[in-house]
């Protein structure tokens, strides 16, 4: 695959990472930059041997924004007409398999929002997250108003949006929207051995875990639950199930089909 603003790479066979790559622009998210990310999460989501995908950016910026030169002169009926965000940027929602942003550096704007579509969030100690969308007279446009609600509570959310502040690494820990922060050295080490060892499950039931979690989202307690109830009755129905639950009677290590 060719790429001009990303860069992907295979890892261990069944990952993938894309790596956004316009440095000097602190990893800004274009159109063509957004093209470029929907295009390969498809592409790697279609491939059977992948298991898990990672994005990350550079330790500077896992990415500042959307591009603000770029939309500075927009007027309303460009984005309107266009679909701006929607026609791209939510490629990433339709990704059935695990999705985990790798973040070290600034994560604002649409950088916050690109890492909090991803499926969960591991943080280097220098990450910095925010939605300073305020400061430049707009509001964030990527799901930052519904999605860290969701993440922090409303009066974290509301603080970060109307303020524009930065939170550190230890703030977005404590604040439930990362799950794990390490050191900077350790940051593709760590999350490549969490997406290796969940490329090394079951594809089917980690994509029912990934849908069943999402569904929280979307549903009240009880259809939620039963959503969950479901899936779970539907993997029964695998072989991998089966090989699974073998394994762990027979003390033998599994060796999962995707069946
Ligand atoms: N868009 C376009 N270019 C950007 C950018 C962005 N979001 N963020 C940084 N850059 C560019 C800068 O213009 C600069 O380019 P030049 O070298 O050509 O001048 C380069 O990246 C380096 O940036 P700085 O010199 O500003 O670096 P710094 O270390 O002093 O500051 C920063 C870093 C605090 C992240 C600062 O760059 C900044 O505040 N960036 C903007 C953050 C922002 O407002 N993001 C929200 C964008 S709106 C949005 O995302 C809408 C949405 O919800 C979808």
């Amino acid at each position: 695959m060719n790429y001009e603003l990303i860069t992907t790479r295979i890892e261990g066979d069944k990952v993938a990472v894309i790596t956004l790559n316009r440095p000097k622009q602190l990893n800004a998210l274009n159109d063509a930059l957004m093209d470029e990310l929907g295009d390969a999460l498809k592409h790697f989501d279609a491939n059977a041997n992948i298991g898990c995908m990672v994005i990350t950016g550079s330790e500077k910026a896992f990415a500042a924004g959307a591009d603000i030169g770029a939309m500075a002169n927009y007027s309303f009926v460009d984005v309107y007409k266009s679909d701006y965000i929607s026609r791209n940027w939510e490629t990433i929602r339709s990704v059935r398999k695990p999705v985990i942003a790798a973040v070290s550096g600034f994560a604002l704007g649409g950088g916050c929002e690109l890492a909090m579509m991803c499926d969960f969030i591991i943080a280097a100690d220098n990450a910095r997250f925010g939605q300073p969308e305020i400061k430049i007279g707009v509001i964030p446009g990527a799901g930052g108003t519904q999605r860290l609600p969701r993440a922090i509570s409303k009066s974290k959310a509301m603080d970060m949006a109307l303020t524009g502040r930065m939170m550190d690494a230890a703030e977005a820990e404590r604040a439930g929207l990362v799950s794990r922060v390490v050191p900077l050295a350790n940051l593709m080490e760590e999350t490549l051995a969490a997406a290796l060892m969940i490329a090394s499950y079951s594809q089917l039931a980690t994509m029912a875990a990934k849908e069943s979690v999402n569904r929280a989202f979307e549903s009240s307690l009880s259809d939620g639950v039963m959503f969950e109830r479901r899936l779970f009755h539907a993997l029964f129905a695998t072989t991998d199930q089966k090989e699974g639950m073998d394994a762990f009677v027979n003390k033998r290590p599994a060796r999962f089909s995707n069946l």
